[in-house]
């Protein structure tokens, strides 16, 4: 086989995407209005297939942060923390990282990718056992597959599932590490953390949570799901992101284990790639104190959360049972699906298409997420437009 006739699976896909109309995967949004709104091959937008939950994105406070950082640190830092030093703002942030999941050890990463990858390939190694819920995200997966784990996937937010792995696993269960996600992306649905945590304690395993899309989002302080369930002091390491809620970009990693130090040492996802540009660190910085000093925004997300949630089903869309930030419509086959999303963009609302094999079954979605900065009247578009697409084919 020569070396690009490997391309022709891609090939044959984006000629599939491209016969809808707009490729899903290759939307320009050539200008930016605001954190809900840009402009589209000249159409006037609305964004609801961000993650932008929180809004945060043309904060003043975060931009200010930002523009001030740049003008006193510059552009970069030039390098990555191990070889060429860290600033003191990236210390300074996994300080308050950890403070605001009330453990002791913290570390920032240049991306959430790279969060889950370098967090598990230090954390996990070869002969090690890894239960992974079938529906967690290609970074958690990835850097499993990294480590050289034994990888079993569970059935996704299925306890008696994981159990039935943690018993197979016999002794091994005593040492394996669990990983699951807060809240789902593409569903929008909430792992089932206490009776996790039941389970982690009964087999004497560790617990890894993404609260990528949960993180200002969940409990009464915006940490994220294990908050709201109420089992914060049991999760093992908390991993996450800063580019949703806190409209950044980076990843962290925070832990009540000293090893989380370590991880500095041995972490490839961590020393072979630059720190996050002074900039992103000063807006994501800004971006968590605005997350704990204003839990109105989060009031705002749930209402709008609740008005798209209960619009669409009220207008007889397929959607999860479970409201959340995230809502994801069930259209089926991918040919009726493609070409909703499409009409939905052409009637200026941009959102997100997952298709077999990235959406977790054999359906095809639409997905949408609201934002504490849309307006109840753009909710209100959106319903408008979504009728229209399914009425005017
Ligand atoms: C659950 C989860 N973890 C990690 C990531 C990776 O984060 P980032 O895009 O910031 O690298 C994502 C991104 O979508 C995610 O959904």
């Amino acid at each position: 086989m020569a070396l690009f006739d490997k391309f022709e699976s891609a090939r044959s896909l984006r000629e599939q995407l491209r016969a809808g109309g707009h490729d899903p995967t290759q939307v320009v949004i050539d200008e930016i209005i605001s954190p809900t709104e840009g402009m589209v091959e000249g159409r006037h937008t609305i964004l609801a297939g961000t993650n932008n939950y929180l809004g945060l994105t043309f904060d003043p406070a975060c931009v200010d942060a930002a523009r001030h950082a740049i003008e006193t640190q510059g552009t970069g830092t030039t390098g990555s923390r191990m070889a060429n030093g860290s600033f003191s703002t990236h210390a300074a942030l996994e300080r308050d990282l950890a403070d605001f999941y009330g453990v002791p050890f913290g570390m920032v990463f240049s991306t959430g990718y790279a969060a889950n990858l370098g967090t598990l390939v230090a954390i996990l190694g070869p002969g090690d056992a890894v239960l992974l819920d079938a529906d967690a995200h290609a970074s958690l997966y990835d850097g499993c597959q990294m480590s050289g784990a034994d990888i079993y996937r569970f059935r996704h937010n299925d306890v008696a599932s994981l159990e039935k792995r943690l018993q197979r696993l016999g002794d091994r269960a005593r040492d394996c590490l669990i990983i699951t996600e807060g809240l789902y992306s593409v569903l929008g649905d909430c792992a089932p953390l206490p009776e996790i945590v039941a389970l982690k304690k009964q087999y004497g395993a560790l617990l890894l949570v993404d609260e990528a899309h949960s993180l200002g989002v969940y409990g009464d302080h915006g940490c994220g799901v294990a908050e709201a369930q109420g089992v914060m002091h049991d999760v093992d390491f908390f991993v996450g992101t800063f580019s949703k809620s806190l409209g950044a970009m980076g990843g962290f990693c925070v832990s009540p284990h000293e090893e989380l130090e370590l991880v500095r040492y041995v972490s490839r996802p961590f020393i072979f790639t630059a720190s996050s540009s002074p900039s992103v660190i000063a807006s994501t910085h800004e971006a968590l104190r605005q997350l704990k000093a204003r839990p109105d925004l989060r009031d705002t997300l749930w209402r709008n959360a609740r008005r798209l949630h209960s619009g669409l089903a009220s207008r007889g869309f397929e959607i999860g049972p479970e409201v959340s930030p995230v809502v994801a419509v069930r259209l089926g086959a991918k040919d009726v699906a493609l070409p909703f999303w499409n009409r939905l963009l052409e009637y200026g609302v941009y959102t997100n298409l997952m298709v077999p094999p990235a959406s977790p079954d054999k359906h095809s979605y639409i997905r949408c997420s609201v934002s504490a900065a849309h307006s109840e009247q753009q909710v209100d578009t959106i319903l408008e437009r979504f009728t229209l697409a399914r009425e005017i084919p």
